[in-house]
């Protein structure tokens, strides 16, 4: 594993770019360990081991962007639930600022915090957390395609060059640490609620027909938007229930 070269990065924050590493959020977690400071970013040309939600492979091959970013103690424990969410508006943001303005009209958010564009998954977005001596340590993950993307039996997806805005890994970082640091000092000094606001506007399906499956069971229901702590309210057998975790599908099938 080399390090490379330098990376744009804002202040308060540090980047390191490695050539082949197993998994960025695993690195970011072992330098943690190592005593790294708050807000270092791990950046991979390519990932050996990357890791999806819910024990997924994330293929990783170069060409993409694959980067993680560790925090320590970002938040209170009652709100860290928001961090999916708005983490999810920081990456909408940065692909928004890569692409021309009418093309940001496709580009929308799924919750929790997958970014499509036209409808396909262009950007996953994984967030990891351990308890150490130090404190909680948060590693967000996240996988963009810049130049291909896999071919995923679960849902469609794309990258930038595929949609006609092909976008070098290391300029789309440079937009995403910028991006990240602005919505993170956001969360940070403010309440939650214009954050759920900016996320709700760029929400996909609010109002629509959608399945959500849970690890014990799948349900059909209408998308009513989220409750004040980022949950998606799902209406049901004449019911509103609050979902903190699940994958969403688009219809009913
Ligand atoms: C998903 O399943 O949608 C989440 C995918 C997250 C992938 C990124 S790539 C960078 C970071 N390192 C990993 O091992 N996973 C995340």
């Amino acid at each position: 594993m080399s390090e490379g070269p330098g990376l744009v990065c804002p202040a308060g924050y540090t980047a390191v770019h490695l050539d082949d590493v197993g998994s960025t959020n695993a690195e970011a977690f072992e330098r943690a360990r190592q005593g790294a400071a708050s807000g270092l970013w791990v950046v991979a040309r390519r990932q050996t081991a990357g890791r999806g939600r819910r024990g997924r492979v994330w293929t990783s091959e170069p060409g993409n962007l694959y980067s993680s970013l560790m925090l320590r103690d970002p938040m209170a424990e009652a709100r860290l639930g928001e961090l999916p969410l708005v983490v999810a508006l920081a990456v909408h943001d940065a692909v928004a600022a890569a692409l021309p303005p009418l093309a940001r009209a496709d580009l929308a958010i799924k919750w929790p915090n997958d970014i499509l564009y036209a409808g396909a998954k262009l950007c996953g977005i994984l967030i990891e957390a351990a308890s150490t001596p130090e404190g909680r340590v948060v590693v967000i993950g996240i996988g963009l395609n810049c130049g291909h993307h896999p071919d995923v039996a679960l849902y469609r997806a794309t990258d930038l060059a595929e949609v006609g805005y092909p976008t070098e890994p290391a300029a789309m970082f440079a937009l995403l640490a910028a991006a990240m640091a602005r919505r993170l000092a956001e969360w940070q000094v403010g309440d939650f609620a214009p954050l759920r606001e900016a996320w709700l506007s760029r929400a996909q399906g609010i109002g629509e027909a959608i399945t959500v499956r849970l690890p014990t069971r799948e349900v059909a229901g209408v998308f009513s938007g989220l409750d004040m702590e980022g949950r998606l309210l799902l209406r049901h057998d004449g019911e509103l229930e609050a979902i903190s975790a699940g994958d969403v599908f688009f219809g009913h099938s």
